[in-house]
């Protein structure tokens, strides 16, 4: 059926309004090949709900058996499990609601988290702040943390034994929050939640089972930075997530 014409509008509307909180002033005319950047049309995915799930082989999350937050931040101590406890400055744990409906999870601390002790607290994690503000969540209410704990050298890409060695203790947070959603930012999060190599352009925007909890990967702040005109992909993904939300609340 044909969308409303006054439906069409609403929605360039609250796009517009979005982009403009994102502090988007100007708008590119569309050429070819922008529309081709933004159709998602064709692009092949593993393990989407209602397709093949692709689930990590864990047990089904049961807060019965979850320890605390503080527990597994115990645990894991003084790390040492890899290289990076030697020019790291901070463990970078995770903040926020302990009963997060929504959990985000990145990839690892850059320079200013490493510094602070805290994640997405630097440039892309002011993006994150006003993203998430955009779909009317504030950030106290979700819980953030990455897909590695410490912050690699010169911000370089996770290494697979630095994943492997923080992966447990991720999972345990995941565990322990028993999040209804989980926004997986940028291809690390997402191929290690997913425990896939496929690209973060065919992974985004659709829901995965991670063990009874629905995963939907998009694009990381800081590549939004680079690449302001992918926003409107986020802004879809955003919005699928807070119709989740807001259909799990009926
Ligand atoms: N990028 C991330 O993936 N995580 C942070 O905490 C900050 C930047």
């Amino acid at each position: 059926m044909d969308q409303p014409l006054s439906d069409i509008f609403a929605d360039i509307r609250s796009y517009l309004e979005y982009l403009k909180r994102m502090g988007v002033t100007e708008l590119p005319i569309a050429d070819k090949k922008t529309e081709k950047i933004y159709s998602a049309e064709g692009s092949t995915h593993v393990g989407a709900i209602g397709e093949s799930p692709q689930t990590y082989p864990i047990k089904k999350f049961s807060q019965a058996s979850a320890a605390s937050l503080a527990e597994i931040r115990n645990e894991l101590g003084n790390c040492q499990r890899c290289k990076l406890h030697k020019t790291r400055q901070t463990i970078v744990f995770g903040e926020g609601n302990a009963k997060a409906k929504l959990m985000l999870i990145g990839e690892g601390p850059g320079y200013d988290e490493d510094a602070q002790g805290k994640p997405f607290v630097g440039r892309a994690g002011q993006l994150l702040t006003k993203i998430l503000q955009s779909i009317e969540i504030q950030r106290e209410q979700v819980y953030i943390t990455n897909t590695i704990k410490c912050r690699p050298p010169q911000n370089r890409n996770p290494e697979p034994d630095e994943i492997a060695n923080c992966h447990p203790f991720l999972l345990k947070q995941i565990q322990v929050i028993g999040p209804e959603i989980i926004c997986a930012l940028g291809t690390f999060a997402a191929q290690t939640l997913l425990s896939t190599d496929a690209k973060i352009t065919a992974l985004r925007g659709k829901f995965y089972d991670l063990s009874g909890i629905r995963v939907i990967p998009t694009y990381h702040p800081a590549y939004l930075l680079r690449n302001p005109e992918k926003k409107r992909d986020v802004w879809e993904d955003m919005k699928q997530i807070a119709k989740a939300l807001a259909d799990n609340e009926r």
